[in-house]
């Protein structure tokens, strides 16, 4: 096997006796050990997590023809997965018939959520394991699809030599009402706040997975890389079919129009949310969710934050995201045309 590369990540977790993390722990019950900050614009994991594991993801094997799945949370990865994983497999809707996480590995080990807590995630353990496989090898006759939370300045520059990366932006407000959400939702979350508490931590980057514009900028900087193609969830929203065909375009494949339709329609909202093998709803069975508070395919709408966010709180998450963007060109579509 290689030596791993090795690249400094500033790792530093916010103590266990800060007033910060004794209202993290308050608010949410699964990150009792609190949070690290860990690059250098303070993207945030589980203090379960280590300096080691976060190698270990940097390394994680790339392969030729692998194509990952990046994007900031609750950014419509789970859609853009099917889609990618059709496009790429020649629409084959047979071989769709199985849960994503049989079809992808989810690179996020422990540190994504609570790993001491959590000890027995499958896909943690999944990913583990194919950090042992060597770098850059051909092991695997089929590419392999990986999808991740991981900015791209975690992610080993050899992925973008090799592989081809489709990243996912969704505007930052949505994102915030689906993570509290989200996060209701899931045990491994479990944040018992109201929204505004909950918009106050996302704004602050105070939760795992976040500050989720960073996240976004440092993608958009690099859009132009021809290994990367850029999405943004509201252009899937309001024009699915042209994204079908640029994210063809992207990976190799040519379609025709009634495939672009008839992919469409498999993706459209109300068939996904019924979809088995995409919409999570194992977790209910497997005690993974909280059976009472929804579905992990809630509503897929723009501008759901209208319901979420008072006219003061609409203010303040928009001076926040003026500060944010200054000097940026990257924009969001805000509300349904
Ligand atoms: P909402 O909570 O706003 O409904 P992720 O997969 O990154 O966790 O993103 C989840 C978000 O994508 C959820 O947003 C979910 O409803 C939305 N979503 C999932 N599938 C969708 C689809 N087919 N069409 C529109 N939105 C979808």
């Amino acid at each position: 096997m290689s030596t791993p590369d090795k690249k400094a990540f500033p790792y530093k977790i916010i103590p266990l006796e800060s007033e910060t993390q004794k209202a993290i722990a308050r608010d949410f019950a699964g990150y009792p050990n609190g949070l690290a900050s860990v690059n250098h614009w303070g993207f945030k994991l589980s203090a379960t997590s280590s300096p080691k594991e976060i190698e270990n993801l940097y390394n994680y094997p790339r392969k030729a023809g692998d194509v990952w799945v990046v994007t900031p949370p609750k950014s419509g990865t789970t859609w853009t997965q099917e889609m990618v994983w059709l496009i790429a497999n020649d629409l084959d809707y047979d071989g769709a018939k199985r849960t994503l996480s049989e079809r992808w590995d989810f690179l996020r080990t422990g540190a994504l959520t609570d790993g001491e807590k959590y000890p027995d995630l499958k896909t943690t353990r999944r990913s583990d394991a194919a950090c042992q496989q060597p770098s850059d090898s051909s092991h695997c006759a089929q590419p392999r699809f990986v999808k991740t939370h991981w900015p791209l300045s975690m992610i080993h520059p050899r992925v973008l030599d090799v592989c081809k990366v489709v990243y996912v932006a969704r505007n930052p407000k949505d994102v915030c009402v689906s993570f509290y959400h989200h996060s209701r939702l899931m045990k491994y979350n479990e944040f018992h706040g109201d929204m505004q508490a909950f918009m106050e931590y996302f704004m602050e980057g105070l939760m795992v997975a976040t500050p989720v514009i960073e996240h976004m900028i440092e993608a958009w900087n690099m859009r132009h890389h021809p290994n990367i193609c850029f999405i943004f969830f509201e252009d899937m929203k309001r024009d699915l079919q042209s994204e079908i065909r640029r994210v063809a375009e992207f990976l190799g494949k040519s379609l025709s129009c009634e495939q672009v339709d008839e992919l469409a329609e498999h993706l459209h909202f109300d068939n996904f949310k019924k979809n088995p093998y995409v919409n999570k709803e194992e977790g209910k069975t497997s005690g993974d969710f909280h059976v009472d508070r929804g579905d992990f395919i809630r509503k897929g709408k723009i501008g759901d934050w209208k319901n979420h966010f008072t006219p003061e709180m609409s203010e303040k998450f928009d001076k926040w995201m003026a500060e944010k963007l200054k000097g940026t060109d990257l924009s969001f579509t805000m509300e349904d045309a």
